[in-house]
């Protein structure tokens, strides 16, 4: 049985006060939920405050982004010897860095291995576009964004990962994905191309994400699906209320879901 993870990804938003009081409301609440695991993804200049701020609870921390070298002359680039001191966890390849910033799918695979290197945990971003996923190639992107990025991996590596499916048009648009469409791409290609890659135990054992506009009133339709594993919640992260609205039907439904299927 998969562990579920609910993560926040705050993207560009809550300075350092703004953090803390974020954190503040949230955190009793959010420790409390059992079942699941909880990852804040705060931007870097905020990552100390949360860590300090959730160093006695349950609640894991993540950064957004990463370089894949230990140091060197990079300027305004993180290292993942600086992420590892504070961080758990690592977004890495979101679609709005391949997009914004001309991330490529073989950074995307270096930079999963310097996190795995120094003990970090990736949540590799794929997904389609609207123009891809309207002319019909969502299985053949999906499935080439998987292949690179875990190009050169060990099995035992595979079982530790995070894998987010995001398609791109569900993305801060208030429409998400439906659950068994989510599902059908999530089990037959993200985890059939690591299934075929790395084998059916390594496939079984690492967990999926669904993300774009997850919301307490969508989640349950997730998290239900016997393939889904978790969230990454963009918006709705940077509420309290929400977010922990969010992770307690997350802990629910995939009681309620596995129930359901015996
Ligand atoms: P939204 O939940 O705002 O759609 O963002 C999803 C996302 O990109 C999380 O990484």
């Amino acid at each position: 049985m998969r562990t579920p993870i609910i993560a926040g990804n705050w993207k560009m938003h809550k300075t350092i006060a703004e953090a803390i009081a974020l954190v503040r409301e949230m955190r009793r609440e959010l420790n409390e939920i059992e079942g699941v695991e909880k990852v804040l993804c705060p931007p870097f200049t905020a990552l100390a405050a949360v860590a300090e701020l959730i160093r006695t609870t349950q609640i894991k921390l993540g950064a957004q982004d990463m370089h894949w070298e230990d140091q060197g002359a990079f300027t305004g680039a993180i290292s993942p010897l600086m992420l590892k001191e504070l961080c758990q966890y690592v977004i890495i390849g979101h679609s709005e860095r391949r997009q914004y910033f001309g991330e490529t799918d073989e950074g995307v695979n270096r930079k999963v291995k310097a996190a795995l290197k120094h003990g970090l945990t990736p949540i590799i971003c794929v997904g389609e576009n609207l123009a891809q996923n309207e002319a019909g190639q969502t299985e053949a992107i999906v499935s080439a964004q998987v292949r690179a990025a875990l190009q050169g991996l060990t099995a035992a590596q595979v079982k530790s990962l995070v894998i987010a499916y995001e398609p791109i048009w569900a993305i801060g648009t208030g429409k998400p994905a439906t659950g068994s469409g989510a599902n059908a791409i999530i089990g037959q290609v993200v985890r059939g191309t690591v299934s075929s890659l790395f084998g059916e135990s390594a496939a079984q054992a690492l967990r999926i994400q669904y993300g774009g506009s997850v919301s307490p009133e969508s989640i349950a339709e997730f998290m239900t699906q016997p393939e889904i594993d978790g969230a990454l919640v963009g918006g709705a992260s940077l509420s309290a209320a929400k977010f922990v609205a969010i992770t307690r039907i997350a802990a629910q439904s995939k009681q309620q879901g596995a129930k359901n299927r015996t």
